[in-house]
């Protein structure tokens, strides 16, 4: 009542009030969790009607810490079961029977923090109805999910829901679903009769929007004295919040080991609900299992990168490593850990896997009797560069430049595709795209291959603006005179996926160069060297940009990045951009990044695997520096003076 009363406040939405019920509850189950929400003429009447509701928490009990709760008398999460899950088994082999002929054997426990998304642009959208029909526009991965989800929320039919992307400021993950913030929009646009526009604030981002689970790893390996490993263990646990699910990809993870055994435990917890991050999974298990082969090799007394090498069931992996390692000086690296004094310098590596690939697209070309073109996708392009990778491919089919090419997407309008998620968007999109465009070109040569050049219409090409015959390059006309052909209408071709222009599974490999300063404990990377393969790269400036970010992104992860809980207050102490640290423009270090180039493999995914082996390279980079062994990320200067005192102390 307070808030409606304010001037300029146009609706209050309460959780009791009709609709906002699967959207607000009266029992949260974590600091930050959505309560209400009021739409006014400006933000800043918005922000001071919300302080004029009174909220009267009653405090319930709660646990914030994954190993907390999976302790005896933890608050429980769930009304309907424990906080701590069966663990899930993977075993191969006997790993016992495989420890006994180890000769070698480490055992180490490994720790991950829960890592926020932080896209620049919050999450957010513009709601519009008019008559039943709802226009959202929407920072959204997946403008298709979307327009689903909407339609199930308001009980009206896809067709009255249309979602539009235009640009994007980031998601990695967190905005591939159908969001609440979407919903709640919406009903207040609904209750407002007029458009609403609903931006996250950084704190709202942070707390609910999801993160990375964090990890949680004790992990044993053993291996013959010649470096050939023969038994792997690991029981690990991490915690996604409310949301559960924090297992880790594969088992083991990388290598081929004959026995192991894997337990798993996803835990809940009063926290934020965890969301895909950028190769989920990935970078938990790349960690431990990356920081685990570079102390076995240690103690093997082997060069770290020769026992992966051994170890490695991955071809392409192999020779990437090669390739990397000679681009990057590893024969240069230091044969044992510099000393722990003075400022020291060290080189470490990682490597990583992902799937990608792609389908579930559809595509329409259009071609207009003036020669202009257009293609139109309902994909998104989430800040990677969709568009162009679009026009490209048309270009190349029609004989045109980029500029001639007309490419609509982001809009459910369009013919369908599945979100942006996975690294799948360049490999679903790119074979419908050139499916349609084939189908296209052929259409319009079948108006006139036979009439005015009497060939067949495969007997014609299209190339820097001409439609020729194949045999004989003379006999031709502009792309303009053959467009014109189509007389009064324009040609419109409906094409869709197709195999054979794309695959899966992206192998990826870095080499750091860290440097330590043991007084300080402060770490910085100077120098990265990212090897990819990715099949065929449609367009080499937007892959290594995606590759850079996935190393930033990498690097923040494994140096700066932390959610922190107060275990006693129950809430997130750094929901900002001031305690929770990203990457800085100083903090960036010389990044050389190089393709393994497959075209034979056709069009798979760059966006995630980069960011997969950057912290263990960090922090074995950091022990190759200085002696210096961090088992928990991020690499903060707390936690290696901590192994550094360790080291002095021998
Ligand atoms: Mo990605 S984490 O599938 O956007």
């Amino acid at each position: 009542t307070q808030a409606m009363a304010l001037p300029g406040v146009k609706v209050v939405i309460l959780p009791d009030d009709e609709g906002a019920g699967d959207l607000f509850r009266r029992e949260c189950r974590y600091a930050g969790q959505e309560v209400a929400a009021v739409a006014a003429m400006t933000p800043e009447i918005a922000e001071d009607a919300l302080h004029l509701i009174e909220v009267e928490y009653t405090e319930l009990p709660f646990v914030v810490h994954a190993d907390k709760a999976m302790e005896n008398g933890a608050a429980q999460v769930q009304d309907d079961r424990p906080n701590a899950g069966e663990p899930r088994v993977n075993e191969q082999g006997d790993v016992n029977a495989g420890f006994a002929e180890a000769d070698v054997k480490v055992d180490a426990d490994y720790k991950t923090e829960v890592h926020t998304h932080v896209s620049l642009e919050t999450h957010g959208s513009i709601a519009h109805w008019e008559g039943g029909k709802l226009t959202l526009w929407a920072s959204t991965q997946a403008i298709s999910a979307t327009q689903g989800g909407l339609s199930q929320f308001f009980g009206i039919p896809n067709s009255d829901v249309r979602v539009i992307k235009d640009h994007m400021g980031g998601g990695f993950g967190s905005k591939l679903g159908p969001r609440p913030e979407y919903a709640v929009a919406a009903l207040l646009a609904r209750k407002a009769g007029v458009p609403v526009k609903l931006m996250l604030t950084r704190k709202e981002e942070h707390l609910t929007t999801g993160n990375r689970p964090d990890s949680f790893q004790s992990v044993e390996i053993g291996a013959k004295s010649d470096g050939t490993i023969v038994a792997y263990k690991r029981k690990n646990f991490g915690s996604g919040g409310i949301a559960g699910r924090a297992g880790l990809p594969g088992a083991p993870y990388l290598y081929e080991i004959p026995n192991f055994r894997v337990e798993q435990i996803d835990v809940y917890t009063h926290g934020g609900p965890q969301a895909a991050l950028r190769a989920p999974g990935h970078p938990q298990a790349a960690f431990a299992m990356e920081s685990i082969m570079d102390e076995l090799a240690v103690k093997l007394g082997m060069d770290p990168m020769e026992l992966r090498q051994k170890n490695d069931p991955d071809e392409t992996r192999r020779e990437m490593v090669k390739i990397g390692a000679e681009k990057f000086g590893w024969s240069k690296r230091r044969q044992t850990p510099g000393p722990a004094t003075g400022i020291q310098r060290g080189m470490g590596m990682g490597s990583g896997v992902w799937g990608g690939g792609g389908g579930r697209t559809k595509a329409e070309g259009v071609i207009h009797p003036d020669g202009s073109v257009e293609i139109r996708c309902g994909t998104q392009d989430v800040g990677v560069g969709t568009k162009t990778v679009i026009a490209q491919i048309a270009a190349e089919e029609f004989g045109l430049t980029l500029e001639d090419i007309i490419v609509k997407i982001g809009d459910t309008n369009y013919p369908p595709s599945g979100g942006s998620g996975g690294s799948t968007t360049c490999a679903s999109v790119s074979p419908a795209v050139k499916n349609t465009v084939q189908m296209a070109k052929l259409k319009l040569f079948d108006t006139f291959a036979s009439s005015i050049f009497g060939v067949s219409p495969h007997d014609l090409e299209a190339k820097d603006g001409k439609v020729f015959v194949t045999s004989n390059p003379s006999k031709s006309m502009t792309w303009q005179q053959a467009a014109a052909q189509l007389g009064d209408e324009p040609l419109i071709v409906q094409g869709q996926w197709v195999p054979g222009y794309s695959s899966s599974g992206v192998p990826t490999v870095q080499f750091v160069e860290a440097e330590v300063n043991t007084a300080t404990g402060v770490v910085k990377v100077i120098r990265v060297v990212a090897v990819n393969s990715s099949g065929l790269i449609m367009n080499p400036l937007l892959w290594e940009s995606q590759v850079n970010g996935g190393v930033l992104m990498g690097i923040g992860y494994g140096l700066y990045e932390e959610r922190i809980m107060d275990p006693r207050a129950g809430y997130m102490v750094n929901p900002n951009l001031e305690a929770y640290r990203v990457i800085g423009a100083m903090d960036i270090p010389e990044i050389e990044v190089v393709a393994y180039d497959q075209p034979e493999r056709g069009v798979i995914g760059i966006g995630e695997p980069p960011i997969i082996p950057t912290a263990p390279a960090i922090a074995n980079a950091v022990y190759n520096a200085c002696g210096a062994r961090v088992r928990a990320i991020p690499v903060t200067p707390d936690k290696v003076l901590a192994a550094l005192a360790e080291v002095r102390e021998g």
